[in-house]
């Protein structure tokens, strides 16, 4: 499904809630990462990629000082004054464009009323970086609006802001760089450090990437993801005791090995080692992509996953019943969890020709196992935010 972001109804939509037409239009995608999950917050290398779903924003601005926000995808709305500062409002999707408001006015920007449409097709709630699409678009399309002047990675890291300070998950600043900075068939290696990139060409030769989204409400998710976050910092303070580190991801993993024994509890020594050993996988992952190595590419999938299960504890049954599936599969080279985990959409290295059969097995496999149905999509690598 791909999306033709000015159709003509959405613009007709605009005009029937806001009695004006839109004056511009923006998109950004959502993303998948290839490999590296759990890495960003810790310094290290992540792999993502743009894809083709995404948000659509139609925007126009407005005499009356308001800031008027409607989605075709969700009922709830809301109309809010200009004002000074603005809390988050309970758990609505409004909360990720309020947030990048707050960031604009944070940084002294003067902005006017504006009625804005959204209207998406990432699965929400599903490890797609549905709100990071909805922060980067907005915050890109007010950027065009007010000629504000920021920088593309400043709005990627008001983003990120936006996460941390208003709506209170301590994530990384991965997803909004995948969305603002993803290239047609392009991924990108990311030093989550230093934030120098390298785009990497991502010839999949014989091989489509399929999305598998489990469908598993993501309960306490934010909990248990923050929850991690603190487990790195505690891991991070005892290797101090001997090294001098900003993040876990600045060590390899044979000098995590000689210095593991300073850090006392198992739980915490068993995340620090996900995380010096999936950032080793990144640097090799990313070097036999390049190189067309897909086979190997797949196996390091295998393994990113099967750490994530048993040393981060982040898969659960439904993401393990998908990956054990795949391994199964002669037309399957790899197969991982992406994103945050806890539920969510695990990705596929899959055979073209095998394709169709790999996407009705797996329904009727999975769903004959956890209950209900997963979706699968056969996704496509497009391009980051953009004004349409
Ligand atoms: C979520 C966060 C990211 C990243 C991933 C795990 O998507 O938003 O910052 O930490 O989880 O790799």
């Amino acid at each position: 499904m791909i999306f033709d972001p000015m159709k003509p109804d959405l613009q007709q939509k605009f005009e029937e809630l806001f009695n004006q037409p839109a004056t511009a239009g923006f998109f950004a995608p959502g993303r998948v990462n290839l490999i590296g999950e759990h890495i960003d917050y810790n310094g290290g290398l992540v792999l993502p990629c743009a894809i083709t779903f995404g948000t659509n924003l139609l925007v126009a601005e407005n005499k009356e000082g308001v800031f008027r926000f409607r989605s075709l995808d969700f009922e709830d709305q809301l109309d809010i004054p200009v004002q000074e500062k603005y809390e988050k409002q309970g758990k609505e999707w409004f909360n990720y464009p309020l947030g990048v408001m707050q960031q604009f006015l944070g940084h002294k920007k003067s902005i006017k009323g504006l009625d804005m449409l959204f209207q998406g097709n990432v699965p929400v709630a599903s490890g797609l970086s549905s709100s990071a699409s909805v922060e980067v678009v907005t915050a890109f399309a007010l950027n065009e609006t007010y000629k504000s002047g920021f920088l593309k990675l400043e709005l990627v890291q008001m983003g990120k802001s936006v996460e941390n300070d208003f709506i209170g998950v301590n994530s990384g600043i991965m997803d909004q760089f995948a969305v603002a900075f993803g290239e047609k068939n392009k991924a990108i290696e990311l030093n989550c450090d230093t934030l120098k990139y390298k785009i990497v060409n991502c010839d999949l030769q014989d091989y489509v990437l399929a999305i598998i989204n489990t469908k598993k409400p993501r309960k306490l998710s934010e909990s248990k993801y923050n929850e991690r976050v603190e487990e790195c910092q505690t891991a991070l303070k005892e290797l101090n005791k001997e090294l001098h580190l900003d993040y876990l991801c600045e060590i390899d993993t044979e000098t995590f090995n000689k210095h593991a024994h300073l850090i006392s509890n198992e739980t915490v020594k068993k995340r620090a080692r996900h995380v010096i050993e999936e950032n080793d996988r990144v640097k090799e992952a990313t070097k036999v992509l390049a190189d067309g190595e897909l086979h190997r590419f797949g196996e390091l999938l295998y393994a990113s996953h099967a750490s994530l299960k048993n040393l981060y504890e982040v898969t659960g049954k439904e993401l393990d019943t998908v990956v054990e599936f795949c391994k199964e599969q002669k037309t399957v080279a790899g197969a991982r969890m992406t994103g945050a985990g806890f539920g969510g959409c695990a990705i596929a290295l899959v055979e073209k020709n095998g394709y169709d059969d790999f996407a009705k097995n797996i329904i009727q496999y999975y769903t004959s196992i956890i209950g209900y149905q997963p979706e699968v999509y056969n996704s496509l690598i497009g391009d980051g935010v953009k004004e349409v």
